[in-house]
């Protein structure tokens, strides 16, 4: 029987899930159908439901539904836990388990894809929003240093910090006065800024060492500002969030699956389209 799989988020149309999910199921011999299904926090209950009665048991989830996905959920694996949000379903012992594989995604970009070795590092995180929650524990699992914060809210940035519960190794620092905070070896926005209309605020190139690479969540043109400012300031390496995506996919359709499909040949095409 073919496994019914899907994405719900809203927008979705622009969704490359259902792609990259059929082109590692093509790969891997699995027969499945992964559909995208548009939904809100209001409708996004009545969607899994509905699904859930034609027959889907695993399913991935993004903005702004990862909270809620969250909430959802009868059980979490670790990192769920920890992020406070849920990418990836799967229907286990009758209720939803939550997993976030965004981090594990990032990580593995990094990691293998790109050769960075994350242990040691000091690493600057735009942003505290719920992308921004995905990434932060697994680079703390991955081994860095030092994570520091800075949040156009500085509020939030508070809160994140309090969540990770590493006094010390994780801080928040004000966005303003980030040129006292010397420089690092990685700098990391997961600030959604390159969809709105109002700029961030401005980045001291104090920032950039000779080894720093520069990380933008973002893919496509959304990840342009930031890169291009990481360009001029220097950086070493500027790496967008396409690899991210296919990892993370990779990463729920080994939960689902148990097989780990070779990413390279999907980055390969998407990195294609972009082009
Ligand atoms: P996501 O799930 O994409 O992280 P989010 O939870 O709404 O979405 O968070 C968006 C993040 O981008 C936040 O850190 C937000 O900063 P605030 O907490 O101050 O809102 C950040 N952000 C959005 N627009 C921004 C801008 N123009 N400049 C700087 N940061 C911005």
């Amino acid at each position: 029987m073919t496994a019914q799989h899907a994405v719900f988020g809203h927008p979705i149309t622009h969704s490359r899930s259902p792609f990259i999910h059929a082109a590692f199921a093509q790969a891997e011999g699995i027969a499945l159908q992964y559909r995208a299904i548009d939904a809100d926090l209001e409708t996004f209950p009545a969607a899994l439901q509905a699904f859930f009665a034609d027959g889907g048991r695993a399913a991935n989830v993004t903005l702004p539904l990862k909270e809620a996905a969250f909430a959802l959920c009868a059980s979490h694996g670790h990192a769920a836990q920890r992020a406070g949000a849920v990418n990836t379903l799967i229907w286990r012992e009758q209720h939803w388990h939550g997993e976030n594989t965004d981090g594990s995604g990032l990580v593995r970009d990094l990691t293998s894809r790109h050769g960075l070795d994350l242990r040691g590092c000091r690493v600057l995180l735009l942003g505290a929003g719920g992308a921004a929650r995905g990434v932060a524990p697994a680079l703390l699992d991955a081994g860095i240093d030092e994570l520091v914060v800075a949040n156009r809210t500085a509020s939030r940035a508070d809160a994140l910090v309090d969540a990770m519960g590493e006094p010390g190794r994780v801080i928040s620092a004000y966005w303003e006065a980030l040129d006292e905070q010397g420089d690092f070896e990685i700098i990391l926005n997961a600030t959604s800024a390159a969809h709105g209309a109002t700029p961030p605020p401005k980045l001291p190139s104090s920032l950039v060492n000779s080894r720093t690479s520069a990380v933008d969540l973002n893919y496509g043109a959304a990840a342009v500002p930031f890169l291009a400012w990481a360009n001029a300031a220097g950086c070493r390496k500027q790496i967008d969030g396409l690899g991210m995506l296919v990892e993370q996919a990779a990463e729920a359709f080994h939960l689902w699956h148990g097989r780990h499909p070779d990413t390279e040949p999907v980055y390969a095409q998407l990195r294609a389209q972009l082009l």
